[in-house]
């Protein structure tokens, strides 16, 4: 089986070497914790292997994901420049060729088979960042707009990552939206741990994979993006107890030796007696 490798080499291992081609993977999760950045990474390793990219963004202007990419390194205006990668800006109203004039998701179709056909034939690759945005004020068209995303584009040999928020609305009265039509899900998670913002990824699902199942640690460094740090069971601080907690564990211990340590002492001191005695008896 072919398989796309997402950018981050150690992401890659948790599914068996990369995505499937032609897999649509939804990455969820919290505010902040790495889709935008995992997205960037599978396209700027796209432009790297010589793939047709695309990128959709709703979330963030077109200006902040170049800005963003070229914090790792990854030079996306020479790809734009190029003719290599086309970034489609739904967010800014713009008016040029490649901006959504809505959130529409047969406007965002339309375009992406534009843009394929701009870029040119060969293996693509397609980022949605995010594709919940277009069911925003319909939480209950999730499910028929990511099946009509995937059967349409199916036909044009793309390997889609789309990236979709966690919404009370959709997972609550609707049922799931992107995730059961996804051949994949890759979770992002967020913790604060002694007081520090801790990221974490899962591989919830991956149709055709033997995935990991461990959750892995995650960060991101300037200048080179998404890092796994390593599964989350070998980590000893992400399995014990928070300080405040285990502090107040190891104070209340302390109170009760001393209350007992009296009796503890009076006990030994006795029985230390006895055995000299019996030892003296003995000689
Ligand atoms: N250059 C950098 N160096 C270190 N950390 C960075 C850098 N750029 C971004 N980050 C971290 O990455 C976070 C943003 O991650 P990202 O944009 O991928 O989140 P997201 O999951 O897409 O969130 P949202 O759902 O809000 O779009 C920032 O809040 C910051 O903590
Ligand atoms: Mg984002």
């Amino acid at each position: 089986m072919e398989r796309l490798s997402t950018g981050v080499p150690d992401i890659d291992s948790m599914i068996a070497g990369g995505i499937p081609r032609g897999f649509l993977v939804a990455c969820t999760g919290e505010p902040g914790t790495g889709k935008t950045i995992f997205s960037i990474h599978f396209i700027w390793e796209g432009l790297r292997v010589g793939d047709v990219c695309i990128f959709v963004t709703t979330e963030e202007s077109r200006d902040s994901i170049i800005a963003q990419a070229s914090q790792f390194g990854f030079d996306f205006k020479k790809a734009l420049e190029d003719g290599k990668l086309i970034v489609i800006d739904a967010l800014m109203g713009l008016e040029d060729r490649w901006a959504l004039r809505s959130l529409d998701i047969e406007e965002l179709v339309n375009k992406v088979i534009e843009a394929k056909k701009a870029l040119g034939y060969g293996r693509a690759r397609l980022v949605v960042d995010s594709l919940s945005a277009f069911w925003l004020d319909k939480p209950a068209m999730a499910r028929k707009y990511s099946y009509f995303v995937k059967k349409v584009l199916a036909k044009w040999d793309f390997t889609i990552v789309v990236t979709s928020q966690y919404a009370i609305t959709t997972s609550d009265a609707f049922g799931f939206g992107v995730e059961h039509i996804a051949d994949g899900i890759i979770r992002f998670r967020r913790f604060v741990r002694n007081g520090v913002l801790r990221r974490y990824v899962l591989i919830e699902k991956m149709r055709q994979t033997p995935h990991s199942l461990l959750m892995h640690e995650i960060t991101v460094v300037d200048g080179k993006g998404l890092i796994v740090l390593g599964p989350v069971r070998e980590r000893k601080e992400d399995v014990t107890l928070p300080k405040q907690v285990s502090d107040r564990i190891v104070a209340a211990q302390k109170k009760k030796e001393k209350e007992l340590l009296p009796n503890i002492e009076n006990k030994r001191s006795k029985s230390q007696g006895n055995s000299h005695v019996q030892k003296s008896s003995k000689t």
